[in-house]
């Protein structure tokens, strides 16, 4: 652990988080901001923003296209950033890396590229089976909805228990030989549940499945290593992990990805071209189809270098902290029910409580400065079969405090004596 990190064990760790995230310098309502809204975005620091300021300010050309200085220099900082990317989730010469716009595209592109056949090829077909998780949230849930109904193949869900944990018996009851493929969360975004996706993984990968894990609520704390995991196919987001919008990654087996139809035809994804037909590039060039976004890319490289400079460990440490102060804080509370109040290793705490509704608590929080959210959150399939409906969600990154952990339970209160 890093024990002299500034953010994470400084005696004024408010004021090095507004130092390094100059967004969380501010008042909201009149108050200083508390931002507890960390697994939709998180914030950037000053280091990811001035990586790509000095991008854009020195190095800014198209990439893999020109042979002045700019656009070689550009290209270098693309691949660069590719390279550093696939270091820091442990993927080998096995694996590569294709940049997306975010989770939602890499999912996207994966449901896709195995649904559409290129030359009549594709990998789902009638008869076929894919079993996604009840835990995930739409993009991880609608892609495959729709690979099923292009391609005829059946949609199974793996679904949680009364507590929301998923099982690995439940998961070995639904794998047949037609299952194909098995998408699932490494953390449900809606209620912080941290299911054994590796031991999910490995199940699925042995019974002949590809594998899908959408990793964009871990990947910014639990440290994933693509070595040790039965993993096809990895997604997850830039703006998850401090680092820019709009920019994100698949990272897989290359034999797995390889099986993917491009969705992007155009420049920079082909070998060659004449007026009759095209020979597509290999990977990643072959995914990556038009100009990407490589300040994102480089931003993408620099929160990865920012989280180094903490650690995994101690990054860990503090959110399961936390966690559990928030989660011991609330189930004090009358009437609140915690979701997946077991998940230490999580750094998001979902609630409901009876007779209030979400929207009106999170209106107050904001009141005072505390930004959560609240609603479905892109999970409803989840929520109602657990019986829950809307909730209220706080999630933590690196630069929150125990003090805004105690400013959130404060203000819970006060919006339950308000509204009730
Ligand atoms: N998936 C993001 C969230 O959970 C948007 O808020």
């Amino acid at each position: 652990m890093n024990m002299r990190h500034p953010l994470l064990h400084n005696t004024d760790t408010g004021a090095a988080a507004a130092t390094q995230f100059p967004i969380l310098a501010q008042r909201v309502n009149g108050q200083p901001l508390a931002y507890l809204d960390n697994a939709a975005t998180t914030q950037t620091p000053r280091a990811v923003l001035d990586a790509m300021r000095e991008f854009e300010t020195h190095d800014r050309a198209n990439i893999h296209r020109g042979v002045h200085t700019l656009s070689q220099r550009a290209t270098d900082a693309f691949e660069l950033a590719r390279a550093q990317v696939k270091r820091f989730v442990g993927a080998s010469q096995a694996h590569e890396l294709v940049f997306t716009s975010g989770t939602t595209d890499a999912l996207n592109l994966v449901a896709q590229g195995l649904s559409l056949g290129l030359e009549g090829r594709a990998v789902l077909g009638p008869g076929d089976e894919i079993i996604v998780s009840g835990l995930e949230h739409h993009a991880n849930l609608v892609p495959w909805q729709q690979a099923a109904r292009r391609t005829g193949a059946t949609l199974r869900i793996l679904l949680p228990d009364a507590k929301g944990q998923l099982d690995e018996d439940a998961l070995a009851r639904l794998l047949s030989p037609h299952t194909q493929v098995f998408a699932l969360t490494a953390c449900s975004n809606a209620s912080g549940e941290r299911p054994p996706y590796e031991a999910l993984l490995a199940l699925a990968s042995e019974a002949g499945a590809l594998t899908v894990l959408d990793a964009a609520q871990a990947v910014s704390h639990g440290a994933i290593d693509l070595q040790t995991l039965a993993c096809d196919f990895m997604a997850f987001s830039a703006h998850k992990m401090y680092g820019p919008m709009g920019m994100g990654a698949l990272v897989g087996r290359r034999s797995a990805l390889e099986r993917l139809t491009p969705l992007r035809f155009g420049g920079d994804m082909v070998q060659s071209v004449s007026f009759a037909e095209a020979v597509f590039a290999e990977l990643p060039a072959r995914l990556e189809g038009g100009t990407p976004n490589v300040a994102g890319a480089v931003g993408l490289a620099a929160a990865v270098a920012y989280l180094e400079s903490i650690g995994h460990s101690a990054i860990e440490a503090h959110l399961s902290d936390l966690r559990q102060h928030a989660v011991q804080g609330l189930s004090q509370i009358d009437g609140i029910t915690v979701l997946s109040p077991h998940c230490n290793a999580s750094a998001i705490v979902s609630f409901v409580v009876d007779g209030v509704h979400p929207h009106d608590i999170g209106t107050l929080l904001d009141a005072r400065g505390i930004a959560v959210r609240t609603g479905h959150h892109c999970a409803q399939p989840l929520l109602d079969h657990l019986g829950l409906g809307p909730t209220t969600r706080a999630s933590f990154a690196v630069y929150n405090t125990h003090e805004e952990v105690d400013r959130l339970l404060a203000g819970v209160t006060h919006a339950i004596g308000v509204l009730r």
